[in-house]
């Protein structure tokens, strides 16, 4: 049986400028482009986990501004509960700047807006949807105390946890503990650990720094070189398929849905693994965060043609 999925986390609207190349500090460039597309992590894997066919239910907060009632309409077209919306009265919803180069790489920087204030208060007041959920999800672009009660709550319902430790601030072992599995891509699993990557050496010392401070399992994303998973008992090293690259943007929070909607169907880790790495190559193929995210379909044709090329080869 398909488990229910509840994601915790924020939404912004991101305002996406193609530039030639990244600058230098006191330089003044020209974008090519801007496009204002609907963003933020949270919402982006929650949307992902949606397309994807999952149960999954969002929880987070606009602000009282355009955006926010934009947005609003955004959540409940793809299919959100309101109630789980929340609309701050002050605060103006959260914004993100992204810098996008001809290669697809980019540089983001986040302001928070309303997901700053998205409360352990209000988590508790809508403790009832908790109930019955079998994975829980979040990140770190909303408040850390938020974060940690969502993980506790879940935990007590028996939930499989994901933490995506994104933006990465130093995490203390007491969260850890209640983290099934940690997220991270390559800067932030460098970040985290103090360890520089350079070869699949370097990835397992930092799987390994992860498991020792009480995560379960540990799937570090390394772009275009694919990915590392490692529990206990189990390693995988995954080449990343190969794609037209046009925006790296939310290829993560596609890869971080595919994950947490194949744990749903308790497919074997292997298969939840492909399914997912499928599902962030998808998103790095088109423009923007959410018009980028993958719809099942897509998915499974995607997936399908990947193994007749590869049948060919052999
Ligand atoms: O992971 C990409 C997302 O990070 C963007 O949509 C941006 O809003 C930030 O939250």
């Amino acid at each position: 049986m398909q488990k229910k999925i509840l994601v915790l986390g924020n939404s912004n609207v991101d305002l996406v400028f193609k530039i030639p190349r990244f600058h230098d500090p006191g330089e003044t460039i020209l974008a090519e482009s801007l496009a204002t597309v609907f963003g933020g992590k949270g919402a982006n894997q929650a949307i992902t986990v949606k397309r994807l066919g999952g149960d999954v239910l969002f929880m987070t907060k606009v602000g009282n501004d355009h955006y926010g009632t934009t947005y609003h309409q955004n959540l409940i077209k793809n299919g959100f509960d309101q109630k789980l919306i929340i609309q701050d009265k002050k605060l103006p919803t959260g914004t993100a700047v992204i810098e996008l180069t001809p290669k697809g790489e980019n540089r983001i920087i986040a302001f928070l807006g309303a997901n700053g204030a998205l409360s352990d208060k209000d988590l508790k007041r809508r403790k009832r949807y908790w109930r019955g959920i079998g994975i829980f999800v979040t990140q770190l672009e909303i408040p850390f105390p938020t974060v940690e009660s969502g993980l506790k709550m879940a935990k007590d319902q028996g939930a499989l946890t994901l933490l995506n430790p994104s933006p990465p601030i130093p995490l203390a072992p007491h969260l850890l503990s209640l983290v099934d599995f940690i997220v991270p891509n390559e800067v932030e699993a460098q970040l985290l650990t103090g360890i520089k990557w350079k070869g699949d050496q370097d990835i397992r010392k930092m799987a390994e720094i992860f498991l020792n401070l009480g995560v379960k399992n540990v799937v570090i994303t390394l772009g275009s070189k694919g990915l590392f998973f490692k529990n206990r008992s189990e390693e995988i090293r995954m080449n990343a398929f190969k794609v037209k690259v046009i925006d790296t943007t939310a290829a993560g929070d596609a890869f971080l849905g595919g994950l947490a909607y194949g744990l749903s169907e308790n497919k074997p880790i292997r298969e939840v693994l492909k399914f997912a790495n499928g599902a962030g190559a998808l998103a790095t193929t088109k423009l923007g965060a959410q018009p980028s995210l993958p719809q099942r379909e897509e998915l499974d044709i995607f997936l399908r043609g990947v193994k007749r090329v590869k049948k060919k080869i052999s």
